[in-house]
This record gives C-alpha cells, sequence and structure tokens, in this order.
C-alpha cells in the first residue's frame, strides 16, 4: 500500500493586497502565473457584474453576466458597486494519497471582487476568481449580512459566451443521469431534447436544451475549452442551457419540485466554483489538477485502509443474462428493460463466489465484488415501491456470507460491498449504519453504491441540491467508519476526492454494461476516446473494463462490444480510476485450461500512479496516455483508437535516461478489426530505452498496451 503519509507541502507565498473603500466601475483583471490566461471583471452601466477570458490576448469566452434570481425576493444581479477587491497568489504542492501523481503543484494568482448593491437592500455578493496556467475557475460568495440570511435561488444566471461555433463534444443536460452517448456536434447544433425517451435509462428528465458538464469544444483555430464546476458542495448540480444562435451557455442549476427552487441557502456559503480548462493541446485537458486544486485539502488523513485495487465480480454474467441478481429469477434479464425472463440461476451463490475468488488469487487480482448477495431484487425496480426493499446486511440463503469471507480471507482476497439502494436513499439513510458496521464487522473497506431509477421521494433528482447532500452525507459516514466509495449513478465528480479521498471512483457515464443489452447496439468505438476528454477531466471512473469474449454470443446474439481485445486492455491505463474491474467471466479469460496470454497485461498494470503523461491524442479520435507506477517505477501505457484505423509512432523520450524497460507489447493482430475480427491480437517482447522509437497499428475501434517492466 501507499506508504506515503498526507502531508502538504506548501511552499505557498501569500501576498494579500487590498484596496478598501474602493468604488469604481472600472475593469478588474486577473492573469495566471504564465500570463497565458486572463480574466477581467467589470460592471456595466447598470452595475451588473460581467466577466471576460482572454488566453493569449484572445478573447475565449466573451462578456457574459453573473447573478441570481431568488425566490420571493428581489433578483441579484445589477445595481451593485465594487466596495473592496483583494488579490494575492499561492503555490503549493501537495500529495495524493492515491491518483494519477503523486505531487500536485497548485500555482495561481486570485482576485476577490466584493459587491454591494447601491439600492435600500444593500445586500453584499463576492465574486471570487483564481487564474491557473490551465484554466480559469470562479465562484459566488455570500457573506453573512441582515438582508440577505436564508433564502432561495430560482435562478443562478452565470453564462459563458461563446466565441464562435465550436465543435462541442456533449451530453444532454439530464437532472437524473449521465449515462448517455456523447454527440460530436457544432455548438449551434446542439438538441439535447433529442435525447429524451431513451428506452435503455430507467430515470431520465431533460427538462430543456442542455448539456451536462464536463463540456468539451475545439475552436477554429484549435484551441481546447472544458466547462465544468469544482468542490459542487450542498448546491445543486449545474447544467448548461444552450442558446444556439448567440452561441452562448448560462448556467440551469438542477431544480426541485419539493423545494419550488435550485437551491437553498444560508450565508454565508460559497458556490461550487465554475471552471473553464483552457488547452492548447487537447492532452493538457486531461493533465490538467485545475479542479482538484479549487477543492479543499484532505480532511481525512491517511486513507490507507483503502487499497488501490483490480477486482472482479459476479457482475458481467448478471448484465449478459447468464444469471441473474435475485435468487427467484422473476426478474428481467437486465436492469433496465421490461422483456424476456432471466434464467433462474442466481449469480451470487456461494460456490460462484468461491470460483471467482479463485481466479483472482491465481491471476493477481485483489478485489471481489458480488452482487445480488442481498435479499431484495425480486422487487427493486420498475415500481414506486421502493422503500424498503433491501436492507443490506440479510443474504440469500444460497449465498453463505460467512464462508465466502473466510474462504476470500484464506486467498488473500478483499471483498468489495454492494449497497444497491434503487434510489431510496431515505430507506438508505435509516440503514447505513447498520450496512457499515456489518461491513466492518466482516473486514470489508469498500463499497460499491447504486442509485438505479427515479428518486424517491418525488420531485427530487439525482443530480440536484437533496441528493448532493445525500451523497455528501454517504462519503461523511463511511469515512468515519473508515470506508470507500464507488457511487454509480452517482453526482457528478468535481474534485471532492481531494478533501474525501474515500471517494476513490465512481461511474457517471454510460459504462461497459450498456454494451451488454443496450437496445442501440452499445458503446461506438469512438466512445471511450470521448469519455478521456470529457467525463474524464471530472475525476476516476468505474468503466469496468476487460471483456475478452468480445461477442459473447453464448448469451446474446443481438449485442456485442465495438472493440477489438486490444482496446479492452488500452482502456487500464488510459480511464483512470483506482479501482478497475477485470469485468469477464472467469471462464472468458481462459483458453484450454490455461489464463489468455494478453490476461498477463491485466495481472500486471498499474492501479496508482507517480505521474501520468498524455503523449497523444485528439478529442473522439484516439489517445494515449503513459503511466508510472508508484513505487515499483514501472510504466505502462495504453492506447485506443475509433474506428479509424491509426499507426501511431510512440516514442519512448519521457523515459529516464540510462534506465532500459522489459516492454511487452499487447496490440491488434494482423487481421484485427473491431467489427469482424475483435479478438485478433499480438505480443510482443522487447527491450526499450528512452531512444526507443517504436511503429504500432491501431486496427479499426483497436488499441494497444505496454508493459514496461524496469531493468536496472
Ligand atoms: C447499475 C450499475 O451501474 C451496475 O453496475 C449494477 O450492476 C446495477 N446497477 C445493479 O446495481
Ligand atoms: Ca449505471
Amino acid at each position: 500500500m501507499h506508504k506515503l503519509s498526507y502531508t502538504f507541502v506548501i511552499f505557498a507565498m501569500l501576498f494579500m493586497s487590498s484596496c478598501e473603500e474602493q468604488k469604481s466601475k472600472e475593469n478588474y483583471s486577473l492573469s495566471s502565473p504564465d500570463e497565458k490566461n486572463t480574466v477581467t471583471f467589470s460592471l456595466t452601466e447598470a452595475g451588473k457584474p460581467t466577466y471576460t477570458i482572454a488566453h493569449d490576448g484572445v478573447v475565449v469566452v466573451d462578456t457574459s453576466a453573473m447573478g441570481f434570481d431568488l425566490k420571493d425576493l428581489d433578483a441579484l444581479s445589477e445595481d451593485f458597486e465594487i466596495i473592496k477587491t483583494e488579490t494575492s497568489t499561492a503555490d503549493e504542492t501537495w500529495q495524493m494519497p492515491w491518483g494519477e501523481q503523486l505531487e500536485v503543484r497548485n500555482h495561481y494568482n486570485e482576485l476577490i471582487i466584493y459587491l454591494q448593491e447601491t439600492s435600500e437592500n444593500k445586500r453584499k455578493l463576492n465574486i471570487h476568481f483564481k487564474a491557473y496556467n490551465d484554466g480559469i475557475g470562479f465562484r459566488y460568495e455570500f457573506p453573512e449580512q441582515e438582508n440577505l440570511n436564508e433564502f432561495i435561488i430560482a435562478d443562478e444566471n452565470t453564462e459563458f459566451n461563446l466565441t464562435g461555433d465550436h465543435k462541442t463534444w456533449w451530453i444532454p443536460g439530464d437532472w437524473d443521469i449521465y449515462e448517455h452517448l456523447y454527440s460530436e456536434t457544432n455548438f449551434s447544433e446542439i438538441d439535447a431534447l433529442a435525447k429524451a425517451n431513451n428506452p435503455d435509462l430507467n430515470a431520465s428528465y431533460i427538462p430543456e436544451n442542455a448539456v451536462n458538464t464536463p463540456v468539451t469544444m475545439k475552436t477554429a483555430e484549435g484551441l481546447y475549452l472544458s466547462f465544468h464546476e469544482a468542490d459542487l458542495t450542498d448546491y445543486a448540480g449545474m447544467t448548461l442551457k444552450v442558446n444556439q444562435s448567440e452561441h452562448k451557455m448560462i448556467s440551469e442549476l438542477v431544480g426541485s419540485e419539493r423545494l419550488g427552487g435550485k437551491a437553498q441557502i444560508k450565508a454565508p456559503f460559497n458556490t461550487p466554483w465554475r471552471t473553464i480548462q483552457i488547452a492548447d493541446r487537447a492532452g493538457d485537458l486531461i493533465e490538467s489538477k485545475m479542479i482538484l486544486n479549487l477543492n479543499d485539502p484532505n480532511e481525512l488523513g491517511d486513507v490507507d485502509y483503502f487499497t488501490p485495487m483490480k477486482y472482479v465480480g459476479i457482475w458481467w454474467e448478471m448484465h449478459i443474462g447468464k444469471s441473474t441478481w435475485d435468487m427467484e429469477g422473476t426478474q428481467d434479464m437486465n436492469t433496465f428493460t421490461v422483456g424476456e425472463k432471466g434464467s433462474s440461476q442466481h449469480g451470487a451463490t456461494t460456490a460462484n463466489a468461491k470460483k471467482y475468488i479463485d481466479f483472482a488469487s491465481e491471476n493477481g487480482i485483489k478485489g471481489l465484488l458480488v452482487e445480488g448477495w442481498n435479499t431484495g431484487w425480486d422487487k427493486w425496480i420498475n415500481t414506486d415501491d421502493r422503500e424498503g426493499v433491501f436492507d443490506f446486511i440479510t443474504p440469500y440463503p444460497d449465498y453463505d456470507f460467512d464462508e465466502v469471507m473466510a474462504y476470500a480471507k484464506d486467498k488473500g482476497v478483499e471483498v468489495i460491498m454492494h449497497h444497491e439502494t434503487s434510489a431510496a436513499p431515505l430507506t438508505y439513510e435509516k440503514q447505513m449504519d447498520a450496512a457499515y458496521d456489518f461491513m466492518k464487522a466482516n473486514g470489508i473497506n469498500s463499497v460499491k453504491t447504486g442509485y438505479v431509477g427515479k428518486i424517491i421521494p418525488k420531485g427530487e433528482y439525482h443530480h440536484g441540491q437533496w441528493m448532493v447532500k445525500h451523497y455528501q452525507k454517504v462519503l461523511d459516514k463511511t469515512a468515519k467508519k473508515k470506508i470507500a466509495v464507488n457511487a454509480h449513478e452517482p453526482i457528478k465528480a468535481t474534485g471532492k476526492r481531494r478533501t474525501y479521498p474515500n471517494a476513490i471512483a465512481r461511474e457517471g457515464l454510460r459504462g461497459q454494461e450498456f454494451n451488454a443489452w443496450a437496445s442501440d447496439g452499445g458503446n461506438p468505438p469512438a466512445h471511450l476516446p470521448t469519455v478521456a476528454f470529457t467525463r474524464m477531466l471530472s475525476g476516476p471512473i468505474d468503466f469496468t473494463p476487460g471483456v475478452f469474449n468480445i461477442k459473447f454470443d453464448d448469451y446474446k446474439k443481438e449485442n456485442r462490444v465495438n472493440t477489438t481485445l486490444a482496446h479492452q486492455l488500452g482502456l487500464y491505463v488510459v480511464i483512470y480510476s483506482p479501482i478497475q474491474m477485470a469485468c469477464d467471466l472467469p471462464e472468458h479469460y481462459m483458453v484450454n485450461d490455461k489464463v489468455h496470454p494478453a490476461f498477463q497485461f491485466i495481472s500486471d498494470v498499474g492501479v496508482d500512479w507517480q505521474q501520468s503523461k498524455v503523449l497523444d491524442g485528439e478529442v473522439g479520435d484516439f489517445v494515449v496516455i503513459a503511466r508510472q507506477e508508484r513505487e515499483t517505477n514501472n510504466w505502462f501505457i495504453g492506447g485506443i483508437t475509433d474506428e479509424n484505423q491509426r499507426d501511431f509512432t510512440l516514442d519512448f523520450d519521457f523515459l529516464e535516461a540510462g534506465k532500459t524497460y522489459e516492454a511487452k507489447l499487447y496490440k491488434d493482430g494482423p487481421e484485427a478489426d473491431w467489427e469482424n475480427n475483435p479478438q485478433d491480437y499480438a505480443i510482443e517482447t522487447l527491450q526499450v530505452d528512452r531512444t526507443t522509437s517504436l511503429d504500432i497499428a491501431m486496427a479499426s475501434g483497436g488499441g494497444f498496451a505496454i508493459s514496461l517492466i524496469s531493468q536496472n
């Protein structure tokens, strides 16, 4: 385990300067430390706050208004004057307890604008900007004050005024789920409402033409922009409403019919940061740590109860219909569509769990997830009556919990708990203490949670303030009990793993499971080369890679994975998570009673990194990432491409001088292509050092993976 204790190495120099009582309508500019990014604040004649962002002197977000509509109160949007400004600068380096890299530099300049209304209300609002070399963040701060104490935000109206009809990679601004395919269109062609009524989504609500974040764009000049938010705490998630003709976005917070507004606030209160990552190179978006830096430092200290790991699970077999979550077999074959009955074979049996444990322990896999171990799965979905379905402590009679735990312990395998809440968070909150105590009493240190379905109570949405608070409650409770959380159907990642490093991974995207049952034929080859530059900018992803039996025709002829086998291997490096599943069935990893030769890569690949480098990539086309493992200093490289075949020249000049490595290259075979021959692969062994250059052919929908084991 990473023995790196949680320490902050602060080289921070803080210079605070303030200009008291300076009432003016002039502009205030703040530049990043390298002076490439500049944000300028100004008030309009009407006293309305606005900001503009430039990169290398070129405007990238044109004058954009800021402000709020409040429920039953006057809007907080104009008549402001500046009563004070403050600037400072910071440069510190902190360590990630687990992550894409060990050390993160947090280097920024900041500007706080203190505003007050000139009208009789005299309400105060501060706008806090931070300028980084990799982008700009700003948030609203409501200071404690007499005339604005407890209130409901009816609308946040933060504009993002674009300077052109940028190419945009977007998913709809769904209030309940992020599990949509990305579309690549010009900004003016975004049509989120066309994504409503997706038959594969159990809960989905797209009220207007808005997108979810991160949303990534490329300008005609080749600059990359990504819009998101950081430190989403006690507030509603932000979608961005699209004004197609004016090339403008306006924040649209996820609402709550129960609240009759967007967010209930009590001053003092700070909103999440609104973030704009700016990059000359697509890969720099992935390397950017701005979202994390905008979150508060680690509040939990050492989280070494959690070990980054790979895991197998009784999971894919339910999704492809080999077995069921419930014991009675009455459940629909997959979670989301009504139709064929599943086979009556329960997946989570004692014997089956032991089979997975044996496979894990024999192949260098640390963890085991078991879904469907607890009672309730016969009535967990397609009903409004979902309170009290699960209790998270009662195993099905054919699953001997104690026996499985003892067997796992004996074989050195760590069991991961599964809590499907069926989107009944109030039931979960009632059960939490008992459920977490049960876990700890059995030596279980991590849990996969799930929230499939419409939220109960009605009127709340997965991404609204009420659920943001629930997800946070789970993180707080589990942190106290020393439990790590991998949330499915989560709130989006906004970098809170910096503050709560027990938030290890989450879903929040269209995962591998869609390949098992989606009615649209599954994730296209371009899916993950898009995800790497969109969803992945927000944080670790539990995508669950590793399907080797690409077409699984024995179970489902009409569904398949739309990549090659080598592409699946590349994902272990490309898609970052401190937990990585080897999701296929143990028997699919076997050839003639021996483990598949390509499984060696999954056994070897690291999950916790000293440093990560994006070697090349283009949004939606391809990406190649190299990551160096902590402690061993071995390197692993992954590459994936979309439906286009691609020849890639890999230069190893990122390696340390004087070091040689034994490289094992897992690549597409000469006949491979995702559609007709997805399982054709080849393995090559060679010696490399920093002078080596290697030509690698990626097949259509293909990819590659390399392990570099240090020889000296
Ligand atoms: C949806 C999750 O994404 C999936 O991983 C899980 O198997 C099902 N819900 C059941 O909890
Ligand atoms: Ca899901």
